[in-house]
């Protein structure tokens, strides 16, 4: 798995004076079935979060509200990426380390996750998800 595995995808968009409406399938518009949804949200400024990979889960991450910086890192390169629009979100393979910061006021971090909660499938260690990426 590596930053190549990743990228931005632009989602459906119907736009209608009365707002916008976005909308995301398993398999259509992830790669994947969508089994747990979460967000975050209240962010104080100057707030960083993420700071762990994942050896199995895939994710999609969208600004679905205001703004945030997302970096990516396979331990060999990083990529960084602002979310700021609702209608694109941030295909995340397993094994990647992100860090996201920069939330602007009010912003929420959806996020569309492969598997359900496990912290078995969490690195929360920078050295122990290098040792394994770069063996
Ligand atoms: P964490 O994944 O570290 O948050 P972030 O990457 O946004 O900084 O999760 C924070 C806490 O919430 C941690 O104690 C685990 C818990 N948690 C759940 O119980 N269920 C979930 O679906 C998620 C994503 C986190």
């Amino acid at each position: 798995m590596s930053l190549s595995g990743c990228e931005i995808i632009e989602l459906p968009k119907i736009t209608d004076p009365r707002g916008n409406l976005t909308f995301v399938e398993s398999q259509r518009h992830v790669p994947f079935d969508i089994k747990r949804v979460y967000y975050t949200y209240d962010v104080p400024g100057g707030t960083q979060r993420g700071g762990h990979a994942h050896k199995e889960l895939k994710q999609l991450i969208i600004a679905v509200s205001g703004s945030f910086d997302i970096t990516l890192d396979d331990g060999f390169q990083k990529k960084k990426f602002n979310l700021n629009r609702s209608y694109f979100g941030l295909y995340i393979c397993s094994m990647i380390w992100r860090e996201i910061e920069n939330f602007s006021s009010g912003s929420v971090c959806l996020v569309l996750a492969s598997e359900f909660y496990s912290e078995d499938d969490y690195f929360r260690e920078y050295e122990g998800f290098l040792n394994v990426v770069r063996k």
